[in-house]
């Protein structure tokens, strides 16, 4: 049976390009990249090459750069390190963050070494700024502001410059969770007020595994791995050499074609949400779907009965993939933190359609003409 898959904010597809770029550094040139003679020179520069193409497209200094081992590992890192390593004794975020910045933020809480508040969530999932602004001006301590740039399960996207601009205003620190906009949207960092960001490669057809962390050249962390001295001492551990060169080529192949993709894709988003609004009764959609949002996530809710509640394992069974909630979250069956967040509905099936370039029209179809039987 041909599998039909749309679940690409879980994660996409190896570019044959990225693994052809990688092939080399799984072979021959295996050397470690610590080594003084030819074979771990020749890894170093493959590094250094690739830190320098990810800082070029993402108007950052070679130096901000940090890979790391994915969106998890660098979102902890920035969140612990400027609570342990830069005085912020506050932390305001929102209950629609990834798990990746939730449970990091609930576990210093919880340990005693900040203070939590979360801010408010409009019905159309975007961020209350008012209510940031308030928090952060009541607040006696040094914040910490840890809001996502596009919300992986209903796509809305947070105007980071505006967030940047409060803390600011308020000398707080801003880290924001970027794993679903880097490889999706130009990114001009040295004209973006933001501390730390956040990316992994296979979002963006690169390999799993590898990520980074930009750490803004104004501020000064500690180590986040304690060994041995590489990525400037501040992680250490023999690097991941092919995972490194795959995310820049990753990286360098969605910048080449981020218009024409985006083009194509946020097509096929909306003429699957005009199909199902055309075919299928009751169903709604979760997040500002047709305003500020990633152009490659539709989130849809559809009525609740018997059929609709085995939704994802009868698209399963058909080849169809789609997720109810983050990746990470799907194997278990508590329904999503977010779309309780914004539409706390029980009545209701949360169900995330997430493209790529790859995907079809008739992929779609097939797709549309399923749910009107599974309804
Ligand atoms: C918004 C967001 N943040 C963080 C992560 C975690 O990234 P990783 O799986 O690379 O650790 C993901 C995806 O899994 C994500 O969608």
């Amino acid at each position: 049976m041909k599998r039909i898959y749309l679940d690409n904010a879980a994660t996409t597809s190896l570019d044959p390009r990225v693994l052809e770029a990688m092939m080399p550094y799984l072979t021959e040139k295996f050397g470690n990249p610590s080594s003084i003679y030819s074979y771990g020179r020749e890894s170093r520069l493959a590094i250094e090459n690739a830190r320098k193409v990810v800082a070029k497209t993402l108007g950052a200094h070679p130096a901000e750069i940090f890979f790391t081992s994915g969106g998890t590992e660098s979102s902890n890192t920035a969140i612990c390190a400027a609570v342990r390593d830069l005085g912020c004794k506050h932390i305001i975020s929102s209950p629609i963050e990834h798990h990746a910045t939730t449970h990091t933020v609930e576990y210093l809480h919880q340990n005693g070494e900040t203070a939590l508040s979360f801010v408010k969530i409009r019905p159309d999932g975007h961020v209350d700024l008012e209510s940031l602004d308030q928090l952060l001006s009541k607040s006696e301590e040094k914040c910490l502001v840890s809001l996502m740039h596009a919300n992986n399960e209903i796509g809305n996207l947070l105007d980071i410059h505006a967030v940047g601009e409060l803390c600011k205003k308020y000398n707080a620190i801003f880290h924001s969770d970027t794993v679903q906009t880097v490889g999706h949207y130009p990114f001009d960092l040295r004209h973006t007020p933001v501390h730390f960001i956040t990316g992994a490669a296979h979002k963006f057809h690169g390999p799993k595994g590898v990520g980074i962390l930009y750490i803004n050249e104004n501020v000064q962390i500690k180590p986040f791995i304690h060994g041995g001295s590489q990525e400037r001492n501040m992680r250490a551990g023999t690097e991941n050499l092919y995972g490194i060169v795959g995310f820049a080529k990753a990286l360098e192949l969605a910048t080449t074609n981020y218009e024409a993709d985006r083009g194509y894709i946020s097509g096929l988003k909306t003429y699957m949400a005009k199909q199902l609004q055309q075919y299928i009764k009751g169903i709604h959609f979760n997040g500002d779907t047709f305003g500020n949002s990633l152009y490659a996530v539709l989130n849809v809710s559809f009525p609740k009965t018997e059929k609709s509640e085995m939704i994802l394992f009868n698209l399963d069974i058909n080849g169809i993939c789609a997720s109810g909630g983050s990746a990470c979250t799907s194997g278990v069956d508590i329904g999503s933190h977010v779309i309780r967040a914004i539409n706390n509905n029980p009545n209701l099936v949360a169900v995330r359609f997430s493209f790529n370039r790859d995907n079809t029209k008739e992929e779609i179809d097939f797709v549309v003409e399923k749910l009107k039987g599974m309804i």
